[in-house]
């Protein structure tokens, strides 16, 4: 099966390629990434059966003649981090609107099968005592420029599928964690700020709840829903993992030997979600998914330890992250 991976040089995209050239012989992956900030080739370096193509999901002429040549479309390449969102939303426009326009219009000339990556956020928010989750049902309501790109994408998939019969699928998952996740993010940030004994920095009052995934859980659905799930349906993916930050900042300090009052509370996030909470009861039931990372604490244990032996990884960009966090008021 040749494989056509977006994005696959970033963080769950990398995981999605290392357990595809893992668990599926068959495979043949082309990974398309334009290796901006977040993409990172040395993720996969010396890794049997993967081309790395660096190209932009907006330029049609690349997408098509890779399109061309695909059994089968994954399409993770995003701008992903909601902070850079509200600095400069330009290029989440190009890159998720258009990028995800300019791979439809590919699949539906080859007649590729797609499968979508979005997220829980196109949502919007929940109540920290709402007792509903997010479902398949739920109306779209984002918040923030990344997360109304993201809805924008899922909606262009749903119109291709209805008015061009493109065979689709999507999945729409919450807050994932594992190696490979750029020092940007909420957990490697506290993490790699934990390793040089910086205190971890929690924006506002830190009850915003999120609802934590292994990247490997969320990856293995993904393959679920592109091997047994129904052409043109949406699927939520989450492993019943809320947490408030404050949570999980008292798990990385209790984890670091640290005192659980040993970080600062930052200025706060515009627009910021107050939580996030999936039934994946559907990918469950109709696809047979269970998460295999069932215990957070010894997940976050694990990443951890993969961010310690992984300094060199990271190093580069640590800098940098923490200067732009200064910038927009987040140090
Ligand atoms: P990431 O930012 O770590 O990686 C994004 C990758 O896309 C990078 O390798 C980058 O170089 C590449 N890219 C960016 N613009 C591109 C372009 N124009 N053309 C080609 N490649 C481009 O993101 P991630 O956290 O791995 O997220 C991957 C996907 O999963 C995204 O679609 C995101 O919306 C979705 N998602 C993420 C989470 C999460 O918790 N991180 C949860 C649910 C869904
Ligand atoms: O829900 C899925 C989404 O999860 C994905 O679609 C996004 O691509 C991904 O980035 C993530 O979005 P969040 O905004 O939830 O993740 P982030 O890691 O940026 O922040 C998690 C929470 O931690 C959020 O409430 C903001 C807070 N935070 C973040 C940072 C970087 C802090 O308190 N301190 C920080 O330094």
């Amino acid at each position: 099966m040749r494989v056509l991976v977006t994005g696959g040089a970033g963080f769950i995209g990398t995981n999605f390629v290392r357990q595809t050239v893992r668990e599926r012989p068959d495979a043949q992956v082309t990974v398309l990434d334009l290796l901006t900030y977040a993409g990172d080739a040395r993720n996969l370096e010396g890794l049997d059966r993967v081309r790395l193509v660096r190209g932009d999901v907006a330029d049609a002429a690349v997408v098509d003649g890779l399109v061309a040549d695909a059994d089968l479309v994954v399409h993770f390449a995003a701008e992903s981090h909601n902070d850079n969102s509200l600095t400069d939303p330009s290029p989440f426009v190009r890159t998720n609107v258009v990028g995800t326009f300019t791979l439809l219009e590919a699949v539906r000339r080859h007649g590729v099968r797609y499968h979508h990556v979005s997220t829980d956020e196109v949502y919007g928010d929940l109540e920290l005592d709402d007792p509903a989750r997010f479902a398949e049902s739920t109306p779209y309501n984002p918040s923030s420029p990344y997360s109304s790109t993201k809805a924008g994408s899922d909606l262009l998939v749903r119109a291709w599928v209805r008015s061009f019969g493109v065979a689709a699928t999507i999945s729409n998952c919450s807050n994932n964690y594992g190696p490979y996740q750029h020092v940007e993010k909420f957990i490697p940030r506290q993490v790699t700020n934990l390793v040089d004994g910086v205190r971890p920095k929690v924006y506002g009052a830190g009850a915003n709840v999120r609802d934590w995934i292994h990247v490997e859980d969320h990856n293995a659905a993904v393959w679920a829903i592109i091997e047994r799930g129904q052409i043109g349906e949406t699927y939520l993916i989450g492993a019943d993992g809320e947490k408030s930050n404050l949570e999980v900042v008292r798990a990385l300090l209790g984890i670091f030997g640290r005192d659980g009052d040993d970080f600062d509370h930052v200025t706060d996030r515009a627009g910021h979600d107050l939580r996030y909470a999936i039934d994946s009861t559907r990918l469950r039931t109709e696809l047979g998914w269970a998460p295999r990372f069932t215990s957070f604490d010894d997940g976050l244990a694990a990443t951890v330890d993969w961010y310690r032996a992984n300094e060199d990884w990271w190093r580069p960009a640590k800098a940098a992250t923490e200067e732009r966090y200064r910038a927009a008021g987040h140090a």
